[in-house]
This record gives structure tokens, sequence and C-alpha cells, in this order.
């Protein structure tokens, strides 16, 4: 989806940062920013500045920075055309009309009218659950140990025990019986014509949840998706969940997300197999719980967790299904750069009979493992560690999985696989030596891609200095108040810098340059880099540019000096001498460069 970019404009345009921001923080004036606690991590002195001259937050602490749609982004946990909405929203600006394209028109209509009959139903299912027909059903979740509140909270509902009472309700609302196949909640049983042995049937449309507790499940924006159906017994199958729909793809969701977004400052999700365990845990009090829909992690899931938590911990059931989902999970996790702890459950149980079996206290004591310690474990239950072969075999195995680690995590491992296998510490430590040759090499380097190179002697202070006075220079020019030609591209050496100066004179806006970065640290960066600088004086801005556009002139005529002096005697008389022309006007411009200070 793409807004047209002068709407966009106007919309960053209408929605004052310092306004916008403080509906959700604190704001005091002080100086040119305003400043309150940052709503990003836990702090008791204000780092967060919102600066409304170039409409960009950015807190000192925590380096979250980005205009006012990132803020909404963030805090609201939004994508951003929904961000985007939202702001339009609250300032009463008409959505443009989006593309000419009269499909998606008729697509977007009919997303909506699904998502609405979902939302029809989950209330019917919910409402129901409280009357005579829904009896049943609450019976079930208070048998399962569930109260009332929790019940509310995650809206969970009853699907009576008639053959189309959801059905004929919903098409009363208005709703086609094609709309309620569409979205899952109504089967269709074609007419058959009479045989020999029966009559006729006509057409007819049933319930697709009949006789079931109802989870809803719900995304991130508020939206139902779909539900999932518990028998409330020893029923097959236990749960029926809505297959995909135009408004559902089991794998790119999860359950409770709607839940998760409101929580602040978690440090980890709990991701777990079950609703059940979801709704449990929860009542139990542990935050950030969540599950995937029915089917194992898959890669767009861990995106999606790691917008809610820096880490993830797999809850997953103690039986042996459960156990071979958590090193896929763990691989998943891994390819995504998401740190994970798993939760190893005893004795076969899963997290909802674990804490009410053993309580909240047994399940916060219980370790997070790391992923290395947990695929140990995984080995030595496959490993007979009495034999020699057995002992060789797993410390074989556990040093292909040490080899990837880094050497201070390897050393917690190193102690413990001694004492388990006999070895002593060097014969492992040659083993992982072993492993950690090409093939591993090659991966860990493929993991960490390597940082776009601009300038091979980056790391010198000269050129540490040289970035810092290029970064001073782009937020002056980012003021719009310097003169157009004060610069040109050549006066930057690195990439991101220049392509900011581009677009900068090109026109862009300070706040549309930071929603362009996707990496979140570039964004950091380049917001911290656009707030205004502090002086208010256009003489000293443009004297401050100039001091920076000189220095880094000089320091690159005189490494061309250098270069050419260096060459010199490599070179053929011919050669020598045009060079020697080059090397003295370098050094009449730096002496005019100088002079002019
Ligand atoms: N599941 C499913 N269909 C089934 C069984 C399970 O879709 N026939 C999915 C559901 O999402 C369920 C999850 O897998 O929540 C975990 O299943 P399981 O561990 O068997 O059930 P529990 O969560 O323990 O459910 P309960 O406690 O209600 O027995
Ligand atoms: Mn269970």
């Amino acid at each position: 989806m793409r807004f047209p970019p002068s709407w966009l404009d106007e919309l960053r345009a209408r929605a004052d940062i310092v306004q916008v921001i403080g509906q959700y923080v604190q704001l005091k004036k002080n100086g040119r920013k305003h400043w309150g606690l940052c709503p990003f991590h836990g702090e008791k002195t204000a780092s967060f500045s919102v600066d409304g001259e170039s409409q960009l937050y950015y807190c000192f602490g925590c380096k979250a920075g980005g205009s006012v749609i990132q803020f909404v982004m963030d805090y609201e946990r939004l994508e951003f055309p929904e961000a985007v909405k939202h702001l339009a929203d609250q300032l009463h600006m008409p959505l443009p009309q989006m593309e000419d394209d009269p499909d998606y028109q008729r697509r977007r209509s009919q997303r909506d009218r699904l998502l609405e009959c979902n939302k029809e139903a989950a209330r019917f299912f919910h409402q129901t659950l409280f009357t005579p027909a829904g009896a049943s059903a609450l019976d079930y979740l208070k048998l399962r140990g569930l109260t009332d509140s929790v019940i509310r909270k995650f809206g969970l509902g009853a699907a009576p025990n008639g053959w189309d009472t959801l059905t004929k309700y919903l098409q009363e609302k208005g709703y086609t019986a094609e709309e309620l196949k569409l979205v899952g909640l109504t089967v269709i049983k074609e007419a058959e014509p009479a045989t020999e042995t029966s009559p006729a049937k006509p057409r007819r449309a049933f319930d697709m949840f009949r006789n079931r507790a109802i989870f809803p499940i719900i995304d991130q924006y508020g939206n139902v998706l779909a539900f999932g159906g518990r028998a409330l017994g020893d029923v097959q199958p236990k749960y029926l969940n809505t297959s995909d729909t135009p408004v559902f793809n089991k794998r790119l969701g999860v359950y409770a997300a709607n839940l998760l977004r409101k929580e602040r400052h978690l440090q980890r999700v709990v991701l777990v197999e079950g609703y059940m365990d979801v709704v449990s845990l929860t009542q139990f009090g542990v935050p950030g719980v969540c599950a995937t829909l029915g089917t194992a992690l898959t890669p767009e899931q861990a995106k999606l967790l790691k917008r809610f938590a820096p880490a993830v911990y797999l809850s997953y059931d103690g039986d042996s299904a459960g156990q071979h989902a958590i090193l896929r999970g763990l691989d998943i996790l891994e390819a995504e750069g998401l740190p994970a702890r798993v939760l190893d459950f005893p004795d076969g149980l899963d997290p909802d009979e674990f804490i009410r079996r053993d309580g909240k206290d047994a399940f916060d004591a219980l370790p997070a493992l790391t992923p290395a310690s947990y695929r140990m474990r995984r080995l030595r239950s496959e490993h007979d560690l009495s034999t020699q072969e057995g002992r060789t075999e797993y410390a074989k195995a556990c040093a292909a999985i040490l080899s990837k680690l880094e050497p201070v995590e390897r050393e917690n491992h190193l102690q413990e696989l001694a004492v388990h296998t006999g070895f002593p510490r060097e014969v492992l430590l040659q083993q992982i030596g072993l492993n950690a040759s090409a093939p591993a090499a090659a991966a860990a380097s493929a993991a960490h891609p390597q940082q776009p190179r601009f300038n091979p002697r980056r790391n010198s202070p000269a050129a540490q200095e040289q970035v810092r006075d290029e970064e001073l220079l782009i937020s002056l020019i980012s003021t719009g108040r310097l003169p157009q030609d004060i610069a040109s591209e050549e006066d930057f050496s690195d990439p991101l810098l220049q392509s900011l100066f581009a677009e900068l004179s090109g026109g862009a806006s300070p706040a549309s340059l930071v929603e362009m970065q996707s990496d979140e640290a570039v964004r950091a960066r380049v917001s911290k880099l656009l707030l205004t600088p502090p002086s208010e004086n256009l003489d000293q801005l443009i004297q401050m540019a100039r001091e920076c556009l000189d220095r880094n002139r000089l320091k690159r005529m005189q490494e061309q000096l250098n270069e050419i002096m260096r060459s010199l005697n490599t070179l053929s008389p011919a050669e020598k001498s045009a060079a020697l022309a080059q090397a003295k006007a370098l050094s009449e411009r730096m002496k005019e460069l100088r002079h002019t200070k």
C-alpha cells in the first residue's frame, strides 16, 4: 500500500509532533526542545527529546528516534500504513483515494465486510457464553479453572449446540451464505438429487462451530481474524480452527497479539503451543504470553514477535512433539536474529498443567536455558553416557554446537561438557577447533554480514573526526537555512551522509528522511543527526558549516598530496612531471583555503 507522498507531507505538517507525543508522554519545554521520560525504556530522568522544528524525537538514553509516524508505529505497535491511518483519523484528515485500482477497492471492501462479520460472530459467541445455550461451554471453562475476568479478557465464547444458530443470526444481519462460507463460519452442503434409497436433499448451510468453547483470534489492530473451537470433552477433533480465509493466514499471526500490543516494557515474549496455555499463564500473572496458531513457528511470526519484545522464551509442551518443535523454533529464531531461551517443563507437562500443579513461583523459578544448553540437554538424552562410545559421540555432537558460540559463552558450557564426558578441557577445545574450521566459519560470517565499507581507514581518529564534521554539516544543512550551494556530494565520504545530502538538496524533509530508513540503528543515527542544532543564529550556522567543510576539504587534499608523493618513484618521467604539477596545484589551493579561514 502506497500513500501519495504529497498527502504524507501534508499529514506530517498537520500532525505537530510535540502535540501528538504530548498525548502519550508528559513533556516540558527546556531550551528549544521538549523533554520527557522515554516511553520506550524505563527511566527516572528525562532524556527523551521532542523537537518541534525538525519534527523529530530522539532519546539520548535508548537511542530511539524518528518522525511522528515512527513514534506512533513504535508506541502503538502498528505497521506504517496503520500508523498513518491512526494519525489521519486523529487529525480528521480523509484518507487519500488509494490507487485507481477498482480491484483494490473491491478487495478492501470485501475484507472490511468479512472482518465486521467476524466481529459480530465473536460478540455472538461471547454473549452466548452467559446464556443457557452456552452453559455447558461455561461449565467447561470453569472446570478448566478459568476466572470470569480472564474469560472476558480473552473474549472467550460458546458455540451453541444447534445446526445453524450463528449462520441464521448473521444472515439476519445481512451477510450472505457465500460470505459466511468465505470467512469460515459456515459450511455449505450442496443439494443432492433423490436416489433409489434416499429422498432429494436441499442445499443447506450450517455452522462450522457447534457445541464448542470458542477462542477468538484477534490481531494487534483489534481485528477478529479467526476462531479456535475447543470440544467440551473427549470429542475429536479436540480443536477446530478456521482454515485460511481472505482475512486469515495462520502462518502470519500469533494468538493474543491484541493483548501483547498493550504490554509495555516487555523483556520477553513467552511463546506456548496452545490457546489454553496462553489463557492460563495469563490468569496466573505471567506477562507477554502468546501462541502460534496450530502450526510450527514460522519466520513471519518470529518477525512479528520481534516487534513486541527483545527476546522469546520457547515454552512448549514437555512431550516429544513439543521438544522437537523447540529445536526447529530455535533455528527459526536464530535465523531472525531474535535471542531465545527455552523453558523445559518437567514430567511431560504443558505450561497450563505445570502452572496449575506447581504455581506461579515454580514457573518463575524454571531455568531459562540458552539454546546451546537446551540442545546439549537433548543430545544427552539421546546418547548412552555410561559407555565410552556414547560419551565420545555426545562430545562430538556438543563440540559442533559449541563451535558456533562466542568464546565467553562457550566457556560456560565447556566445564559441564568435561564433567559429563570425562574428556579434558583441552581435548574438547581441540575438537571444537576442528569443527570451527571452514564451514562453520563461513556460516558465522554469513550470519554477520559485513558493514558497508566506505573508508578503509574508517576507524582511525582522523577518519572519525572527518565523519563527525560531515554529520554536523548534515545537521546544519537539514535546517534548510543554509545557502543552497554551500556543499556538494563530494564533501561526504560516508555513503549514508552522502545520500542524506542528496535527498535534502532535492527538498526532502528531515522527517521523511528518517522514515525512509528501514534499519533501526540507521534510523536512530539519522534522527539524532537531523535534530535541530543548538544555534539559532544564521551567521553562526553558516560559519560552523564553512569550518567543517574547510577542515574536511583540507584533509582530503592533504591525503591526495601524500598519495601523489608516495607514488612518485614508481612513475615514468612524463607521468612524474604531470604528478608534480598536480601536487603543486593542490598545495596552492590548500594555501588559499588556510588563508581564507
Ligand atoms: N491443535 C489443533 N488441533 C488439534 C489439536 C491441537 O489445532 N486437534 C492446536 C491448537 O492450537 C492447540 C494447540 O495445537 O491450542 C496445542 O494442542 P494440545 O497441546 O494438544 O492441546 P492443549 O493446548 O493442551 O489443549 P487442552 O489443554 O485444551 O487439552
Ligand atoms: Mn493443555
